[in-house]
């Protein structure tokens, strides 16, 4: 039986949520990952020193005796530094999104006036606090991320010391980018590593497929596969597992998001399996993670086996990608 082991594996954007939601689907990810990256887009949005620090402690509650560091974020607004460096030893990073552009996003920023932004942003180049991006314009659904790389480019060049991380990029436009700027870097889903538009609306539509960024074309999904496959060392896995109840994926008006959490390392063994670069997994999952955020995280060794695994149709009410359906590998052991 073929096996494969990843050692601290890391997710390096995640949702959480709050409360019941948070005590379902913490546990998840906490089983089979080190650590994760995870999102501030709570309502309100995490966004003071007292929110980072009770969130954290939310989170810690709610995971059992393994061992799994949520790494904090903050929600991106114009901070003074004298703010940013009261949190910093409590953040890994902050988080930006463009305002109204996703879930609970709505105060976010309305506009990439580099001269606003200045304070922040050079504050955060000098506190080496990395700048978390969701890079998409207000445009055509299937163009906004690509509309975003000029806003990336101008971010990567007024701050060039400052690491800014392209989100669950989507796009053969986000993946050029990555060699055109020493500081810019890429988290990339699972999801995205599998599906094109097609699978999300090109049959009967799938809700629990549909996520902002949305997945696009073919040529695109080859450009991601491209460099998590070669473990590039500018991207990182980063699920975007993105939890919704039921009810408000399965209606009119679906909200966005994958929930991957409990499937996202099998899936992964299966897809660079399939490609025959299981090799690379660990800079992808993990190793690259680590180096870009200057993380150490503790001893956790998931050893993945290849057998069927039938995905549940729901976990306490969240129905994963392929639910009901069989992967080819499955977690065999956690030490
Ligand atoms: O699909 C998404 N869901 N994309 C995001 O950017 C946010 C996320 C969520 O919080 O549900
Ligand atoms: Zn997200």
């Amino acid at each position: 039986m073929k096996t494969h082991t990843l050692l601290m594996p890391l997710d390096m954007h995640l949702h959480l949520r709050d409360a019941v939601m948070l005590e379902n689907v913490a546990p998840l990810t906490a089983y089979s990952f080190s650590g994760a990256i995870v999102m501030p887009n709570l309502v309100p949005p995490v966004a003071t020193l007292d929110d980072v620090v009770a969130y954290k402690e939310r989170i810690m509650a709610a995971v059992p005796n393994d061992y799994f560091e949520p790494y904090m974020t903050l929600f991106y607004k114009n901070y003074d530094k004298a703010f940013l460096e009261s949190v910093a030893e409590e953040i890994t990073a902050i988080k930006l999104y463009p305002a109204g552009i996703t879930t609970n996003s709505e105060g976010g920023v309305s506009s990439f006036d580099i001269e606003e932004m200045r304070t922040t942003l050079q504050a955060m180049s000098d506190l080496e606090i990395p700048l978390c991006v969701h890079g998409e314009t207000d445009g055509f659904v299937m163009d906004r991320e690509a509309e975003f790389m000029s806003i990336y480019e101008l971010l990567a060049t007024s701050f060039p010391k400052l690491k800014i991380i392209m989100e669950h990029i989507t796009t053969k436009a986000a993946v050029d980018m990555l060699d055109k700027f020493d500081n810019l870097y890429a988290t990339i889903t699972i999801h995205h590593l599998i599906l094109t538009l097609d699978d999300v609306v090109g049959g009967m539509m799938q809700p629990h497929l549909f996520c902002k960024p949305i997945a696009k074309r073919p040529e695109d999904l080859d450009a991601l596969l491209s460099v998590a496959l070669q473990a590039h060392p500018k991207v990182m896995f980063g699920s975007d597992s993105a939890p919704h109840p039921q009810h408000a994926k399965e209606s009119c008006g679906c909200a966005a998001g994958v929930f991957t959490a409990p499937i996202a390392l099998q899936l992964l063994c299966e897809v660079f399996d399939q490609f025959g670069k299981l090799d690379n997994l660990q800079d992808f999952v993990s190793d690259n993670a680590q180096r870009i955020y200057g993380i150490c995280p503790e001893f956790k060794e998931v050893t993945l086996e290849e057998r069927p695994f039938v995905v549940p149709a729901n976990y306490g009410g969240v129905v994963p990608m392929f639910a009901g359906e069989t992967l080819s590998w499955a977690i065999e052991s956690i030490d």
